[in-house]
C-alpha cells in the first residue's frame, strides 16, 4: 500500500506543477486578463488540492518506506523533502493564492506580476527537486540504471 501511494503521489506531484507552469506562461503570453483569471482559479482549485495532498502522500509514504532501507539515494531524497515542502508550503501556495485573488478582481498591477515572476521560478526549482527524487526511486526499485558515473 505506501508504495502505491508512493508512486500515484510521486509521479502526480511533478506532473501538477509542470502543468501550472507550462499553463501560466502560455496564458501570461497568449491569453487575456479574464483568461489568466480563470486560471489563477481552476490552480487553486482544483489544483491545490490535487498538488500539496500528492507531495504529503509521497513524501510521508517515502519517509515510511524509508525507515527500512539504508543508502546515499535514500539519505539524500529524504534531505530534499523538507526544501521541497518549504518551497511548496511558503513560497508556491501563498503565491497561488495571492494571485488567484488579485486576478479575480483585475488587479494586474506591478506586485501581481512581481509575485508571478517568483512563482515561476520557485515551481521549477520544485519541479527539479521532486524530479530527482522520482529518478533516485526509479533508480531504488530497480527500474532506471544507476549512471555510469555513479556506478
Ligand atoms: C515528493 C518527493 C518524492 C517523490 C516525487 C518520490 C518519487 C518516487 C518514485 C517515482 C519512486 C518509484 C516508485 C516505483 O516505480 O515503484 C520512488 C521510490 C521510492 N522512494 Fe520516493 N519519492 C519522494 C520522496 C521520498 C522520500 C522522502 C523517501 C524516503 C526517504 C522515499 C523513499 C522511496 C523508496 C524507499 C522507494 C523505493 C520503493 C521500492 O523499492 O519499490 N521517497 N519514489
Amino acid at each position: 500500500m505506501p508504495k502505491i501511494i508512493h508512486r500515484i503521489g510521486g509521479f502526480a506531484a511533478p506532473l501538477c506543477i509542470a502543468l501550472f507552469w507550462t499553463s501560466t506562461v502560455f496564458v501570461e503570453l497568449f491569453g487575456s486578463h479574464p483568461a489568466v483569471a480563470q486560471l489563477k482559479s481552476l490552480i487553486v482549485t482544483p489544483g491545490l488540492w490535487i498538488l500539496i495532498p500528492a507531495i504529503a502522500m509521497a513524501g510521508g509514504s517515502g519517509m515510511f518506506m524509508g525507515k527500512s532501507r539504508r543508502g546515499r539515494l535514500v539519505d539524500t531524497k529524504k534531505k530534499r523533502m523538507p526544501f521541497i515542502a518549504a518551497n511548496g508550503l511558503l513560497v508556491l501556495l501563498p503565491c497561488a493564492i495571492l494571485l488567484n485573488r488579485w486576478a479575480a478582481v483585475g488587479s494586474f498591477d506591478t506586485t501581481f506580476y512581481v509575485v508571478q515572476a517568483i512563482e515561476l521560478i520557485a515551481g521549477p526549482i520544485n519541479l527539479i527537486l521532486l524530479a530527482r527524487n522520482v529518478r533516485d526511486g526509479l533508480r531504488m526499485a530497480g527500474r532506471l540504471r544507476a549512471s555510469p558515473v555513479q556506478a
